[in-house]
């Protein structure tokens, strides 16, 4: 299959977690709004992804955006992650299930390729596993067949990308974990992708961290660029090379979200936003 054409990773991912029937109508706001990355993933439990489908076609119907304009991820959830919605047989063997959950995503998104596939997390807290292996493989078949155009894995320790990286030749392309401040905002791991140059996309960048959110140095340095901490924080994360993802609901935060992307921060501010809880 010849390759797809490059589409840019964007700036800023539209996350559509824990959004239910609300997932079409913010989806299509969200596009609407400029986003022009969105993340799922084919787990019922959490996302509702025949919804993102349904705000993408309403998209693409008002013109705004056609596909090649959108960079979609989504991903293979195991088992033990989903509830009883599986979107692949739990007999089948891991490669066939890693098939029947891309084939159903494919379907849901209503396109014939996704831009990123990720593992949601490894099958353990502690390793990379055989299943680990076998999935990402698989993961690798779907990608060669051009049914995804990138890949990444997601939750996973230092230790575990470096377990990948000596079992497989080929890296992900995309790491994507939940950023807390306190731990250097994932410092260890955000190094080992700097040095790989694999790009680190983080979330709960507000939720996971709401004291930093209301700290004094947060607040003068919001003041003092005239903008929100919740800007201060997205910026602080592209200055040091988190393409950051926002799961907001509600249109006034995606229009500042979005209008923050604007917003460039001193240097030394950004050094002290970075060890300012770990
Ligand atoms: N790989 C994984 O396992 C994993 C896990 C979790 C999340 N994710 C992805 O990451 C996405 C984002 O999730 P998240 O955990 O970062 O948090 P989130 O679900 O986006 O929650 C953000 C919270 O902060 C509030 N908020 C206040 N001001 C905001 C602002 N200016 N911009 C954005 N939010 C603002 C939001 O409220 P309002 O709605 O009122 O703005 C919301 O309650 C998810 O939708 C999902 O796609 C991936």
């Amino acid at each position: 299959m010849p390759p797809r054409p490059p589409s840019p990773v964007p700036d800023f991912l539209y996350g559509t977690a824990w959004k239910e029937d609300r997932t079409a109508a913010l989806v299509e706001l969200a596009v609407r709004g400029g986003f022009r990355g969105i993340d799922t993933a084919n787990q019922r439990r959490h996302y509702f992804e025949e919804g993102v489908g349904e705000g993408l076609a309403a998209a693409y119907r008002t013109g705004v955006v056609s596909r090649h304009d959108l960079f979609l991820q989504t991903k293979f959830t195991y088992e033990r992650g989903q509830d009883h919605r599986l979107p692949y047989d739990p007999a089948a063997a891991l490669s066939v299930q890693v098939a029947q959950s891309m084939a159903s995503s494919l379907d849901l998104l209503g396109t014939d390729y996704v831009d990123s596939y990720l593992l949601h997390g490894p099958a353990s807290n502690h390793d990379w596993t055989d299943d680990d292996a076998q999935v990402w493989e698989a993961m690798r078949r779907e990608r060669d067949a051009g049914r995804t155009r990138l890949l990444g894995v997601s939750n996973i320790s230092l230790g575990q990308l470096q377990e990948l990286a000596s079992v497989h030749t080929e890296l992900p392309a995309f790491v994507q974990n939940r950023c807390y401040a306190r731990l250097g905002w994932d410092r260890e791991v955000r190094q080992f992708c700097r040095e790989r140059n694999l790009i680190y996309q983080g979330f709960s960048l507000l939720t996971a961290n709401k004291g930093v959110l209301r700290d004094p140095l947060i607040a003068s340095i919001a003041a003092s660029a005239n903008a929100t901490p919740a800007q201060v924080v997205f910026s602080f994360a592209r200055a040091v090379g988190i393409l950051p993802l926002t799961g907001t609901s509600d249109a006034a935060h995606m229009r500042a979200d979005l209008d923050g992307r604007d917003l460039a921060l001193p240097p030394e501010a950004v050094d002290e936003i970075e060890s300012l809880a770990g």
